[in-house]
Formats: C-alpha cells, sequence, structure tokens
C-alpha cells in the first residue's frame, strides 16, 4: 500500500474523534492535510478550528471552516496532529513541518491529542529523524554548538523560515532515550523557543496505519 494511502486511511480513522460543533485543534503536515479532505468529504459541521499553522489555517478556510483564535479558548477537546516519529511510550518527533512550536501550544491545551501516523513513523528510539529545534535567528550558531555538544549534527533548515519568524535546526544523530529529560533541558536554552520532542505532552492516542488496517494504541 502506497504512502497517500495509508495518510487518507488514518485520517478519515481520525474523524471518529471529532466532535461536530465544537471547536477542534488542527496540526500540520500532509497527513494533517489528508484529514482536512476527510472532514470536508464527511459534512461534519464545527464550530471552528484552532490551527498550528498558516499552512493549515489555508486548507481549512477552503473547506469553509473558520480559524478560532487561539486566546479566544481555554481549552480544546480534542487536537488532531501527524508526526515524523512515534516511540512505543507515544512520546513523538514533530517538527518536519517547522510547526513544532505552535503544535505544542495546541496540544498543551487540548484534553486529547489524537496523533495520526503510517507504520514507517515507529520507532523503538526517537532520533533517526533529524529533531527540528525552533531557535531565535540571534541565537542561531550559540544553540547549534550546544546541541554538537550532546553529540548531534547540526543543520539549519536552508530557506525555511517559521510562521513564527524564526530559524529552525534540524539535528540528527542523537539517540533519544530519555525524550522526557532531553526536552527539558533543550527549552532552558536562552534563545530556544521549543524543541520537537513532544513527550512531557504526548500523545493520548496515536492512529496508525497499516496494509492490515488502522491499529490504535
Ligand atoms: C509539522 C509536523 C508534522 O506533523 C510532521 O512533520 C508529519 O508530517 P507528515 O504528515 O507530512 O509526514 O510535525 O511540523
Amino acid at each position: 500500500m502506497d504512502a497517500l494511502t495509508l495518510k487518507k486511511m488514518v485520517a478519515k480513522a481520525a474523524l471518529q474523534y471529532v466532535q461536530p460543533g465544537t471547536v477542534l485543534g488542527v496540526g500540520t503536515g500532509s497527513t494533517v492535510d489528508c484529514f482536512i479532505d476527510a472532514l470536508a468529504d464527511s459534512g461534519i459541521q464545527l464550530k471552528g478550528a484552532v490551527s498550528s499553522s498558516i499552512r493549515s489555517e489555508k486548507k481549512l478556510r477552503e473547506i469553509g471552516v473558520s480559524i478560532v483564535d487561539m486566546n479566544d479558548v481555554e481549552s480544546l477537546s480534542v487536537y488532531v496532529d501527524g508526526a515524523d516519529e512515534v516511540d512505543p511510550a507515544n512520546c513523538l518527533i514533530k517538527g518536519g513541518g517547522g510547526a513544532n512550536t505552535r503544535e505544542k501550544i495546541v496540544a498543551d491545551i487540548s484534553e486529547k491529542f489524537v496523533c495520526i501516523a503510517d507504520q514507517s513513523k515507529l520507532v523503538q528510539v526517537l532520533g533517526a529523524f533529524p529533531l527540528p529545534v525552533e531557535v531565535l535567528p540571534m541565537a542561531c550558531n550559540a544553540i547549534a554548538r550546544k546541541l554538537e555538544a550532546l553529540g548531534g549534527q547540526v543543520k539549519p533548515r536552508e530557506g525555511f523560515t517559521t510562521d513564527n519568524g524564526n530559524i529552525i535546526l534540524d539535528v540528527a544523530g542523537l539517540r533519544i532515550t530519555d525524550p522526557v529529560s532531553l526536552e527539558k533541558e533543550i527549552n532552558h536554552w536562552p534563545g530556544v523557543v521549543t524543541n520537537g520532542l513532544f513527550a512531557i505532552r504526548k500523545a493520548d492516542v496515536v492512529l496508525i496505519a497499516t496494509a492490515e488496517g488502522i491499529k490504535t494504541r
């Protein structure tokens, strides 16, 4: 089964968590694009959506979903988003699309974070996918040196600026056996906006598309 078919499958499966008439949290990425398409096809009427990126906001508006400012809601019952890697404890690496900061903010106010992924995203230990770290431009080299001291190989993402006007450093070569500690450590460095580890606030439910069907954990 090809990757797009798996993404469409898992996107459709996530519709069961969507509560009509509510404000939904919506993430970013190609799997989320499939989810927004599935939402359009489903005919489910939402009160609106809090989105984690300008890209998803645009797509949501195109299907007639109004965008709600996060400052106007206290919490969200459900947040649907993809991931770059998922470990056995449902800790994630996210930020392949560079939206990890807004994604982390939306996930934090959500009661249920539903992660949608295909089986290629499953790993035993996080870190084969380079960890995205959003940094303020002035701190780029200082943070790169600190990440290298942790054993990472750091590459600034070329030609890319986040929705918040910052830089993404992609950090390869980390074997992340304690994602909670690493998430906290990196986030404490001045100049880091957020890193792409979602371990402190991990997914509550992960839907995984496989050739045999959808697995839930
Ligand atoms: C964006 C993300 C995405 O959820 C992640 O990169 C997965 O993307 P895709 O569904 O395209 O594989 O974290 O910042």
